[in-house]
């Protein structure tokens, strides 16, 4: 590390806390730092975990323990099997396609926000997928109304994004199923509430935020979905592969298993998957109340919708937002930025943003509007 980089960080750590409210790659818990850094010089037989065989078996010991403290906390039953896979969230844009089309030419998708519909594009390249509904006229505020969703008679499978992390869209209760299975790309909520696997075909989540670092995705896939991939499926997109390999078809990404061993572990130390939901809404409702109680700010999602991770909001102009965020930065509140393609104010609370964080910001955002209002 060059020196420059070493100033930087003791600087700012000599002289007040930081706070990361970036939505991805996102903060992770300081125990979960502190044990990398203990672990990194030697975390098997005087070697870092970056460099020993995953055929060793002590890394099929960690493979083992990380799937068994997911199966744990978030309830998965038997028949699902989880797959360790790489390329992110957007890989299985196209994995979800060619592993479960199962010959049908077509595959139901909702469009509530960014992610959602570039799903949806993706989808385009291996079928015709029809779209039940969108968000987009209404700006991406609401989810539509499930009475008007429009299924169509031959898709085998529903894909929705349960969190949209860009338009701080959220599902609090999960979509209906119908006749076809429900399949969720649940990248920035998944370990934030319960879910009734009884619902799903399968979900999907890459790392950067709940889960640890970029690199490695978790897919949930029920088992008797398995095997039906269309011939041309590139194998390292597999599924079948990935599970009779246990996800070690080629060299795995170690280090970012290792952390997310670590992250699992820890969020194990935050209670059940309804408590981890408790703590959610309780992080989110206190911004939301500040955005609420003033006209200030402003957060544009329909109340029943709104992201308990991704908190967007507006301020009265964008001179104000780039001090605010300018400000904030000063005080240790980092990358409050929005998204560019909706601008203003973004303020994510993963599961690694402590209370001690989100009260700082609350009491940041009344005191620049009592300057400002
Ligand atoms: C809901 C959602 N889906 C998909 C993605 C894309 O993830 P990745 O960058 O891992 O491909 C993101 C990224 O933030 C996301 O928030």
């Amino acid at each position: 590390m060059t020196s420059q980089k070493m100033n930087q960080k003791t600087k700012t750590s000599n002289e007040q806390k930081t706070y990361n409210f970036g939505a991805g790659p996102a903060c992770l818990p300081e125990q979960v730092l502190t044990q990398i850094r203990e672990d990194i010089p030697d975390w098997y037989d005087g070697m870092s975990i970056m460099e020993i065989s995953h055929r060793l078996p002590a890394f099929m010991d960690l493979a083992q323990t990380i799937e068994a403290d997911l199966r744990h906390l978030l309830r998965i039953p038997d028949d699902f099997a989880v797959l360790f896979m790489h390329g992110g969230a957007r890989s299985q844009f196209s994995a979800v396609p060619l592993n479960l089309l199962d010959q049908a030419q077509t595959a139901d998708y909702l469009d509530t926000g960014v992610w959602s519909e570039m799903a949806f594009n993706e989808a385009k390249k291996y079928c015709k997928p029809n779209e039940v509904a969108s968000a987009k006229s209404n700006g991406y505020t609401r989810i539509p109304d499930e009475k008007e969703w429009s299924y169509s008679e031959k898709g085998l499978y529903f894909h929705y994004t349960d969190n949209e992390t860009i338009q701080g869209l959220e599902f609090h209760t999960a979509p209906k199923r119908q006749n076809k299975w429900l399949i969720a790309d649940m990248t920035s909520n998944i370990l934030t509430k319960p879910i009734d696997f009884n619902q799903y075909g399968l979900i999907y989540a890459s790392a950067q935020k709940n889960l640890g670092i970029a690199g490695i995705t978790v897919v949930i896939v029920r088992k008797e979905l398995l095997g039906k991939a269309h011939p041309m499926t590139p194998s390292m997109l597999d599924y079948s592969i990935y599970h009779q390999s246990q996800s070690l078809f080629n060299t795995p990404p170690m280090f970012c298993w290792y952390v997310l061993g670590l992250m699992v572990k820890w969020t194990q130390t935050l209670g059940d998957c309804e408590a981890l939901k408790r703590l959610c809404e309780q992080k989110s409702s206190l911004i939301y109340d500040v955005i609420d109680s003033s006209d200030f700010y402003h957060n544009p999602v329909n109340k029943q919708h709104r992201s308990r991770i991704n908190i967007p909001f507006r301020l009265p102009n964008e001179t104000l937002e780039s001090q605010f965020i300018q400000q904030a930065h000063s005080l240790g509140l980092k990358q409050l930025k929005g998204h560019k393609i909706v601008g203003g104010i973004r303020a994510s609370v993963y599961n690694a943003m402590p209370m001690q964080g989100v009260n700082a910001l609350v009491n940041f955002m009344q005191d620049f509007q009592k300057k400002h209002g």
